[in-house]
């Protein structure tokens, strides 16, 4: 499908971006934006929403105020989304989202799975990506981790940008959860817990 630097301009702007045309084109996603522009703009985006319904939303009520616990069968229980749910709900209505201007999508996932489907889910680019962005050995950790991968035929931009401890609330749930693995860390304060993984289609 044909792509035109103002879709590229419209959604960077709609995410709150200055617009500026770059030179490098070899991997653009749009012809307007190169891909790991675009990526790491949705990054920034999705990294803050995280934030705030950890904090504000899950850490608050839960753990400050006690109103109210986070729990995975959220709906029955009348209690909040899981953080890891309600970012996977925001994926899924963009999946939704009929032809969209970059057709982008994005997912959270670790080295350390607690939803076992996670792990199911990662293909050997991502695997190497998570292991650079949360070994605190490796000159990634805490950055991002960039590559490309091809499924079914088609060329992706990937990029992996670190998941961190962001609320007790976090490391408080993972640490304490059953599906924990014997080598699951002891996650403490600003850790990185996990990756977003963003994949962009590239030409
Ligand atoms: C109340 C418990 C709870 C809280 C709070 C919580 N998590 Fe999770 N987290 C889970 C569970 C359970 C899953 C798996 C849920 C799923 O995928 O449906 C998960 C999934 C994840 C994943 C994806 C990989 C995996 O484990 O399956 C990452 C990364 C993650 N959480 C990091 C965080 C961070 C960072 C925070 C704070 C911003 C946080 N979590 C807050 C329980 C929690």
């Amino acid at each position: 499908m044909k792509r035109n630097y103002y879709s590229a301009l419209a959604i960077t702007a709609a995410i709150g971006l200055t617009s500026c045309k770059s030179e490098d084109q070899s991997a653009s996603a749009s012809g307007g934006y190169p891909a790991e522009q675009v990526a790491e703009a949705l990054y920034q985006v999705l990294k803050s929403d995280r934030k705030v319904y950890a904090q504000k939303i899950v850490n608050r009520l839960v753990n400050k105020d006690k109103v109210i616990k986070a729990h995975e069968e959220w709906e029955s229980e009348k209690a909040l989304l899981l953080p890891a749910q309600f970012f996977r709900e925001g994926a899924e209505e963009v999946d939704g989202i009929p032809d969209k201007a970059i057709d982008f999508t994005y997912s959270l996932q670790s080295k350390w799975p607690l939803n076992y489907e996670n792990a199911k889910k990662k293909t050997p680019k991502v695997e190497e990506g998570l292991e650079a962005v949360s070994d605190p050995d490796n000159p990634l950790y805490g950055k991002k981790w960039t590559g490309e991968e091809e499924i079914a035929g088609k060329k992706y931009f990937v990029g992996i940008y670190p998941d961190r401890a962001v609320a007790p609330a976090c490391w408080e749930c993972h640490n304490d959860h059953d599906n924990r693995k014997p080598e699951y860390p002891e996650f403490k304060k600003n850790d990185v817990m996990g990756g977003i993984v963003i994949r962009i289609p590239i030409n």
